[in-house]
């Protein structure tokens, strides 16, 4: 055992022979050991030579494997809690294989231990949704009352364990956790960076977004908090980005010679997604002339039926159901389904002769004798029973939502696609749809070739959410609440260049596209004093 314990090997085998709903259950995703010894030695940079270590959410003890292969001389004593029973007795062997001086607790940690002070506290967290904390309430009141200081009740489990742990730190004490950095861009995170920002403890925030996916399983990119509650708050946050694991070999080369862009604490606003002050965007003010694209229209969410199988349907099926017209409403339902920047009426032709489901069941006013026998063969397949359906009245209607201009992919590898849709389509939930405002009508087609240009995909990007594995999203707020250029600025002449530019572009083919970008860009351009 002794050279597995500086290895994933305990972890890897637990990860193969567990049920992932079971890990999912208790946010069961293990640090990798490189990462684990990195977080270890902020620890170890106390001056302290005996110290107690805090671990919350102790796993197979990574983090004490990687804190007694390091440990440089110190007595170590350590507080480990760890919910699951099987973890727990295999953790057992492991602290009694490296001679741990150490106390185990087989207790779930928020709802117990508020009265040691640690000089090391050092966590990954379990990830997991706020409704599956066991007695949510009651923890919450403990919680906000010990750490005077109120979080919203929506806040994914892991900012409980930050919160409590940052209330158990000794003064002089380090605290390295590492956590998805789903809280610094989410809306639930507001107020855990008002809180970040307050204790003035936290020294570097280290932005991990691996080419490859090293948490198993778990689709997040991740940060890693460095923290030290000295005697005077710290004024500034170092904010790092690391792409590959290699980067994160020794913390004291990585804190010497890492890139970093480091503000001062007052600067930072919980409003804004943190992931700006990673890249260095959030050094770039914005020129008065931007406007959020909710002032010439709204992004909003495609239809969501609650049951695909049931309501798309293809020619084929139509047909063998006796479907009447009717009842059926033309729709996008795959994105894979618009390929390029425009969907038009023959695009939607050739779908539905392939036989692809490019129709929606409207089973509302359907009195008729095919629409009934349709509804009760939804029945019988127990389709009314699905969330969506048991909570719509009836089960069988659509949710009303306009066909819209514009479409784009929600969830994607190669940031936004927009799609120009002049089809009678209405789309599920693969697209979010644009209705324009009163003011956007007007700037409809400028507004397309705009959402095609850099200067829009710059101010989308400090928008999105970034998944594991490179995948970004956008929750059509994201887009509503991201800054443009205020058309109402535009002068004529230029306003009528750009509508030629729009149908150039919608024309022409893949490899002409750039360069009528290219002219679009400039005139855009011409509209912000700042260099995006
Ligand atoms: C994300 S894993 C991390 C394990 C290990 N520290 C690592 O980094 O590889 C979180 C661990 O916390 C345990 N856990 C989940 N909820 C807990 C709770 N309420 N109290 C204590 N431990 C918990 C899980 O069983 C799991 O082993």
């Amino acid at each position: 055992m002794k050279n597995e314990v500086y290895k994933n090997n305990l972890e890897n085998e637990y990860s193969e022979s567990s049920s992932l709903e079971h890990r999912r259950l208790l946010g069961q995703f293990f640090t990798p050991y490189q990462v684990a010894k990195f977080m270890a030695e902020w620890i170890l940079l106390h001056p302290k030579k005996q110290m107690t270590i805090l671990d919350p959410a102790t796993g197979f003890g990574i983090f004490e494997r990687a804190l007694t292969e390091l440990k440089r001389k110190k007595k170590l004593s350590f507080d480990l809690w760890e919910i699951d029973n099987n973890i727990a007795n295999k953790l057992k062997l492991v602290a009694r294989e490296l001679n741990l001086d150490s106390c185990l607790v087989q207790e779930d940690f928020l709802k117990n231990g508020w009265n040691k002070k640690f000089d090391g506290i050092i966590a990954n967290p379990p990830y997991f949704k706020h409704h599956f904390i066991n007695q949510k309430e009651r923890v919450y009141q403990e919680v906000c009352l010990r750490a005077y200081f109120k979080f919203s009740l929506q806040t994914n489990v892991y900012c409980w364990f930050l919160i409590k742990s940052i209330n158990l730190l000794a003064d002089g004490g380090r605290l390295a956790f590492i956590v998805p950095s789903e809280f610094l861009n989410a809306n639930y995170g507001e107020k855990i960076k008002d809180y970040l920002k307050q204790i003035g403890i936290v020294l570097h925030l280290i932005n991990i977004d691996f080419n490859e996916n090293v948490f198993d399983n778990a689709l997040t990119t991740s940060v890693i908090i460095l923290a030290e509650k000295g005697n005077k708050k710290h004024n500034h946050i170092n904010f790092y980005s690391v792409h590959n694991l290699a980067e994160l070999k020794s913390l004291k080369t990585f804190l010497e010679k890492h890139p970093k862009k480091t503000y001062k604490i007052t600067e930072l606003d919980s409003k804004t997604k943190w992931r700006n002050y990673f890249n260095g965007n959030g050094e770039k003010k914005l020129p008065p002339s931007v406007v959020p694209v909710s002032v010439f229209g709204r992004f909003s969410r495609g239809i969501a039926t609650g049951a695909n199988d049931y309501f798309a349907l293809s020619k084929l099926e139509i047909t063998e159901y006796k479907l009447p017209t009717k009842h059926l409403v033309p729709c996008i339902t795959k994105a894979t389904h618009a390929k390029d920047i425009s969907f038009d009426a023959e695009e939607f032709e050739k779908l539905r002769e392939n036989n692809k489901k490019v129709y929606l069941f409207n089973g509302e006013g359907a009195n008729d004798s095919y629409g009934s026998r349709y509804i009760d063969e939804g029945k019988h397949r127990g389709v009314h029973l699905r969330y969506l359906t048991r909570n719509r009245n009836p089960w069988y209607a659509l949710e009303k939502r306009p066909v819209a201009p514009i479409w784009v992919n929600v969830f994607g590898r190669n940031g936004l696609k927009f799609i120009w849709n002049t089809s009678h389509c209405v789309n599920l939930t693969c697209f979010h749809a644009f209705s324009p405002s009163d003011i956007g009508k007007n700037y409809l087609s400028i507004f397309f070739l705009y959402l095609h240009s850099k200067i829009a995909k710059e101010l989308f990007d400090r928008e999105k959410r970034e998944y594991g594995n490179g995948l970004e999203k956008f929750e059509p707020n994201d887009l509503n609440k991201t800054m443009m250029i205020d058309f109402r600025l535009l002068e004529n002449q230029d306003k009528s260049i750009l509508s030629e530019l729009q149908r150039d572009f919608l024309q022409s083919r893949k490899e002409r596209r750039p360069v009528v970008l290219e002219k679009a860009d400039k005139i855009f351009r011409k509209y912000t004093k700042a260099t995006f």
